[in-house]
């Protein structure tokens, strides 16, 4: 297993550019289950999580090949229509395969995500949701087996609000009967983008991108092209980074994103003393003199993304202050947390809230990789941290990271992928 050894201590600064968000490229590959054929997607992120959509829709008789950034996916032949659980339990994204399979062949077994990291992460919207558009569904040795003859549209009120069920909902209703509108749908970027590129392929969806979508269903979809939108969290990571590390002799820009779905990040930013030079699809910031503490509570989109909560706590671990970070998503999501107090951090956590003391300095030590996210505050921890830290387990950050390692180093950090050993 591989591991990243940072040596701390370097300023960073430069551009650098944001790849395709993972999250949108996961939602949309599924999407080509809907209606058969040949499929290009521009700007897909060469990540593990990719790779094992692509390997997913692969079981299912799709044909995938990449060239660079594109990703053609041809989706003429559909042999099977099953998630088995060697891809589900890699990644839970896999369960976007549901909806599309049940909307136009009205059959799908997929297996059970499993819990992760932080917790269980229950998929009951998911069958609740199709469950109102008449399919028939039952839980039989961990595999979801759906069933229906034809969708029919419905009305559906999410009692909370979620992504993953929102776009499998999304994906079975627009091939049903009649009107399904779907309220409290989430408005991630992501699910924005995906409803775009349904409305490409000839679904009639309106109100995208807010909570109210009303669906009208349609007989056939054809295949679109699409260009995945940048990745908010990456780009925000890059600039939490710059934050903590960079130098305030220069900048670092991050490039290619869209800022205007990084607002609640770069407003908080400001609150913490960067100045930040905010372009069409540009953020330029200049670290803070001294970091200020600055209390964030995740929530939906536009508000803080629980997807930055690691990062934003690995940031205020050297605010002039205290700091009170709430999560609102993922209650337990705090894995990072003692990982972080190896290095010198001062955090507690009392059940969703994690109280951050910042401390004059953190000091390299071996820490482990836990999940994502988690694994990109260890990074940000060890650019700034006093000697050497090695991240283990990075397979982590491969998953939905495109080369962090060459994009810091870019930006002048020392940091190095070298074989770790096991633990
Ligand atoms: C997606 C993102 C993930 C991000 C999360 C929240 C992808 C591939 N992943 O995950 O990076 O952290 O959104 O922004 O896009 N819930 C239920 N029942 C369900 C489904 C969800 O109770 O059936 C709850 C969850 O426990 C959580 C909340 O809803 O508290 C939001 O989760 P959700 O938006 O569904 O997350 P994912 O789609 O899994």
């Amino acid at each position: 297993m591989d591991k990243f050894v940072i040596r701390g201590g370097k300023k960073l600064r430069g551009a650098v550019e944001v790849s395709g968000a993972k999250n949108a490229s996961l939602a949309l590959m599924p999407a080509t289950l809907l209606a058969p054929g040949q499929y290009a997607f521009q700007r897909t992120p060469m990540l593990r999580d990719v790779t094992t959509m692509s390997r997913l829709l692969e079981t299912m008789g799709l044909k995938i090949t990449r060239t660079d950034h594109t990703l053609r996916i041809d989706s003429s032949e559909v042999t099977s229509f099953e998630a088995p659980y060697e891809h589900v339990k890699k990644m839970r994204a896999s369960i976007y395969v549901l909806g599309p399979l049940l909307g136009r062949f009205g059959q799908a077994d997929v297996s059970l995500p499993g819990g992760c990291a932080w917790g269980p992460r229950p998929v009951n919207l998911h069958l609740e949701g199709l469950r109102k558009l008449g399919a028939h569904i039952e839980l039989e040795g961990g595999i979801i087996r759906a069933r229906a003859k034809r969708l029919r549209g419905a009305r559906i009120v999410f009692d909370v609000s979620s992504v993953g069920a929102t776009g499998n909902v999304m994906m079975a209703a627009v091939l049903a009967q009649g009107t399904t509108v779907i309220d409290n749908a989430a408005m991630e970027p992501e699910i924005a983008a995906l409803g775009e590129f349904l409305v490409r392929m000839g679904a009639k969806i309106e109100g995208v991108g807010t909570n109210h979508l009303e669906i009208e269903g349609v007989d056939a979809l054809h295949p679109a092209d699409c260009v995945t939108i940048p990745d908010r969290i990456e780009a925000g990571t890059l600039l939490v980074a710059a934050a903590l590390s960079g130098d305030r002799e220069g900048s670092v820009r991050v490039e290619k994103c869209n800022p205007g779905h990084l607002s609640a990040l770069t407003t908080k930013l400001e609150d913490v003393g960067a100045q930040l030079t905010i372009g069409k699809d540009f953020i330029e910031i200049v670290p803070p003199e001294t970091i200020r503490p600055v209390n964030v509570t995740t929530s939906i989109y536009s508000g803080f993304p629980t997807d930055m909560q690691a990062q934003w706590i690995a940031l205020m671990s050297l605010s002039k202050g205290t700091s009170v970070i709430t999560e609102t998503i993922y209650s337990d999501r705090f894995m990072h947390v003692p990982e972080l107090v190896r290095l010198g951090a001062d955090i507690t956590v009392n059940d969703n809230i994690a109280t951050v003391v910042g401390v004059e300095k953190l000091t390299g030590a071996k820490v482990m990789s836990t999940d994502l996210r988690a694994s990109a505050s260890l990074i940000l921890a060890g650019l700034v941290a006093e000697g050497t830290t090695e991240v283990l387990r990075v397979y982590h950050l491969d998953r939905g990271y495109e080369q962090i390692e060459k994009k810091l180093s870019q930006l002048g950090a020392d940091i190095e992928r070298a074989s770790g050993e096991e633990f």
